[in-house]
C-alpha cells in the first residue's frame, strides 16, 4: 500500500490518501495536546502504543459485532483504514462521573452513573466541541434520525463490549469519546480507542491510566498507556 499526499493533521494523528480512493493511512504519532492544542508535547512511544493497542481495541470489537474502519496494522505506528464520510459528531458515554461532566453539572466526581449517560458535541475546535442535542443534529441536518439512533446504539453497543474487558482486567471504563462515519450506507466506528480518548481507572485503588495524567501533569503518560496496554495482553514490541 503506497502512502501518498497529507489529507487531514488532527492533533494526535496524521491521515494520507493511498494508491486506493477507498483506503486511508493513519499515523499515530507522539504528539499530545489539550485545551484544543493550547499545549502539546512529544510523549515518546506514544504513537506506537496507541496505534496498536487501538488496532487490539477493533479487533474486539469488530468480533463483538461492531463494524470499525480498521483494515490492519502497516507498522509500529501506522494502520490501514476504510475512508468514511466522517459525521461531524462526537459522542460520548459515560460510567463514572468525571471531566466536563463534574464542571457542568457540580456533581461529585468519581459517582456511578446508573444507567450510564450519553452526550453529543459538535467536533469543532473553534467553538471548542459544544456540547449540542438531537434537535441541533436535525435541524442543522449533520446527520439524519436513523444515523443518530445508529450512533447511540454502536456507542452503547461498545459500552457493553469493552466496559468488560477492562473490568476483567482491573480496570474501570469511566468514560470515552467516540466518532463515526458512513461507509457503502452504513455507519460505521471512524475513531480510535486508545487512553487519549477515554479514562481509565485501576478498579482497586482508582488510580487516573489515562489522558487525565497529562491534562492534570500527573507524569508517568505513557507508562501508563503502557500499563493498560499489558494488563489487557497487547504486544507492544
Ligand atoms: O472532557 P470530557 O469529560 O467531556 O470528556 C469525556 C471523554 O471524552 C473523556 O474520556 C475524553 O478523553 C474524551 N474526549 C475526547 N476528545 C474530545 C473530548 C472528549 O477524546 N474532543
Amino acid at each position: 500500500m503506497e502512502k501518498k499526499a497529507e489529507l487531514y493533521k488532527g492533533k494526535a494523528k496524521s491521515v494520507y490518501t493511498t494508491d486506493e480512493d477507498d483506503k486511508l493511512i493513519l499515523h499515530f504519532r507522539n504528539d499530545t495536546s489539550m485545551n484544543d492544542g493550547e499545549r502539546i508535547e512529544q510523549l515518546e512511544r506514544k504513537g506506537m502504543v496507541n496505534n496498536k493497542f487501538n488496532a487490539f481495541i477493533m479487533g474486539k470489537l469488530e468480533a463483538a459485532g461492531v463494524e470499525t474502519h480498521q483494515i490492519q496494522l502497516l507498522g509500529d505506528d501506522e494502520s490501514l483504514v476504510k475512508k468514511l464520510d466522517m459525521i461531524p459528531i462526537e459522542c460520548v458515554v459515560r460510567n463514572i462521573a468525571s471531566g466536563s461532566l463534574v464542571r457542568r453539572l457540580g456533581v461529585p466526581d468519581g459517582m456511578d452513573l446508573n444507567p450510564p449517560t450519553f452526550e453529543f458535541f459538535l467536533k469543532n475546535d473553534d467553538l471548542h466541541d459544544p456540547m449540542i442535542n438531537d434537535y441541533h443534529i436535525r435541524t442543522f441536518g449533520w446527520a439524519s434520525d436513523e444515523e443518530v439512533a445508529q450512533m447511540k446504539a454502536l456507542t452503547f453497543k461498545v459500552n457493553e463490549v469493552l466496559k468488560r474487558l477492562f473490568a476483567d482486567a482491573g480496570m474501570l471504563l469511566v468514560d470515552y469519546k467516540l466518532e463515526f462515519g458512513r461507509y457503502q450506507g452504513r455507519v460505521i466506528l471512524g475513531d480510535e480507542f486508545s487512553p487519549d480518548g477515554c479514562r481509565l481507572w485501576d478498579a482497586d485503588t482508582r488510580n487516573k491510566l489515562d489522558k487525565d495524567r497529562f491534562r492534570q501533569g500527573l507524569g508517568g503518560v505513557v507508562e501508563a498507556y503502557e500499563e493498560v496496554a499489558h494488563r489487557l495482553g497487547v504486544k507492544l514490541d
